[in-house]
Formats: C-alpha cells, structure tokens, sequence
C-alpha cells in the first residue's frame, strides 16, 4: 500500500520569526497525534528559502520533514539567485516543489525546464514534487486528459523507470488553487487514475502502482477526509490551509484516519 504524503506549500509567507511560531504550533498540534516514527503518513512543510534552516533545527526531534519550493536545473556556478540541489540537500532537505503552476504562469517555467530540474533534484537525493494540473479553460475546452498527458510525458522525459518511482507527482488542477473551489473526490481520482494509467504505459505497472500521487487545490480540514479516501489520491499538497497549526494537524488526522481503513 502507498503511504500517504500530506505536505504543506507555503509560498511566499511567514519571515523567520513566524516560521519559528508556526512550526511551534504545528509541533504542538501533530505531536500528539503522531506516537512515533513509524506513521502511516509522511509529514512535510516547505518554508521559503529563507526559513528552511530553523525550520530543520527545530523539526529534529519531530517525524517532520522538510522541503524547498523550487531549485535551479543547475550544478553550480555563475547562476545570480539561484538555489542548488546539492545546497538543498546539505541543510536538510528531502524533498523538492517543482512546477508549480504558480512558476509555470509567473516565471514561464516548462515541462522542458521542470524535467531538468527534476532530474538534477534526484541526481542529489531530493525527491521531486512534480505540479501538474489544467486551467478552467482546458477543463471547460474538454481538454484535461490531453494537457496532463503532455505534462507527464515533459516532465519524466528520459528518466529511467527507477527514476520516475521516485518521483512524487501532484495534481493540482490550476483552478482549484487558492480559490477555494476544489476539485470533487471523483474529479480529482479519474485525473490521478489517468496519470498513474499513463504511467503504467509509459513505463510499468510496478512503477505506477508504487508512484506517489497527491492532489492540491483548496484542499482543507473540511474536505481532505473524503479527498484522501479515494483510491488513487495518495496524499495532499496543501497551500492556504497549511499556514494554519490546527488545520494542517488536522488535514494529517484525516490522511492517518484514512490509512488505518
Ligand atoms: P491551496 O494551494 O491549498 O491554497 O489551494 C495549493 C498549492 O498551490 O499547492
């Protein structure tokens, strides 16, 4: 059985001082819940650049881990601004936000782009986050299959089969984000069918069946019980809601609930 990944995107909020008290309360709100190491769900927050090490010192004792939002496709070198794979790795980092429909709209990231970087985050032993999702107007156009399909195929691009079992894909279908419209359980779980099928062709059944899927878009404590109970939704990448302690615990709660059934 898939373990279920319930992570927390961030974006660009919360300054060093108020990552220390979200991560405060968030240590005080899941600790509880969770016993031990041994969970049925991984836990992980992504802090801006900026907090990633305080987070991780203050994460140590906790079964939290940590993320980036975003990396360069890059080694090293002359690259002003950029964050690298190996700096990621060298303070604590497992895993790794890339494509995010934000920085596919804002910053004209590509399939092209984000299969470079996914490749660089796994050469150093991140784990790749890959964003997929369509538009309202891809959706309406009748054209959601299509668009994922051309995103999945961009994005795992002459990766080996190992390769892509160790990526994790999300499923955020771009009008979903942020406006507190979600995608309905059936929705979202004919989309994940779709991509882990796609998968199954591409490279094998053993990869697809293995291949962690969550969904993001308006994903809260309200509704994660019944989107995290569908067969193929392994998980949930959580913007909005995981900047609150009590919400983010319990959006955990219910993925933990869920893995018990
Ligand atoms: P949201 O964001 O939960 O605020 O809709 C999800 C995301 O963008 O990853």
């Amino acid at each position: 059985m898939r373990k279920k990944l319930i992570a927390g995107n961030w974006k660009m909020n919360k300054d060093i001082h108020e990552t220390a008290t979200l991560v405060e309360q968030l240590k005080n709100s899941i600790t509880p819940t969770i016993q031990n190491s041994n969970t049925p769900v991984d836990i992980l927050i992504c802090p801006p650049f900026t907090s990633l090490v305080i987070a991780k010192m203050m994460i140590k004792e906790v079964p939290l881990k940590l993320g980036a939002q975003n990396m360069s496709q890059h080694e090293e070198g002359a690259y002003t601004g950029e964050v690298s794979a190996k700096m990621l790795k060298s303070i604590g980092c497992d895993y790794v936000i890339l494509g995010h429909s934000e920085r596919r709209q804002y910053f004209k990231e590509t399939n092209e782009l984000i299969n470079a970087k996914s490749k660089q985050a796994l050469k150093h032993g991140l784990t790749p986050i890959i964003c997929v999702g369509e538009t309202l107007e891809e959706r309406e156009a009748g054209v959601t299959e299509d668009i994922i399909k051309t995103q999945v195929k961009g994005v795992l691009s002459e990766m080996t089969s190992d390769e892509v079992a160790k990526c994790v894909i999300a499923y955020e279908p771009v009008w979903a984000i942020g406006t507190g419209k979600t995608a309905t359980p059936e929705q979202a779980n004919q989309v994940h069918q779709f991509i882990r099928k796609l998968v199954g062709q591409l490279y094998s059944w053993t990869v697809a069946e293995k291949l962690i899927i969550q969904y993001g878009g308006s994903m809260n404590d309200k509704n994660a019980a019944e989107l995290l109970s569908q067969s193929d939704i392994d998980g949930g990448l959580i913007g909005g809601a995981s900047l609150k302690a009590d919400a983010f615990a319990a959006i955990v709660l219910a993925g933990m609930e869920v893995a018990k059934e």
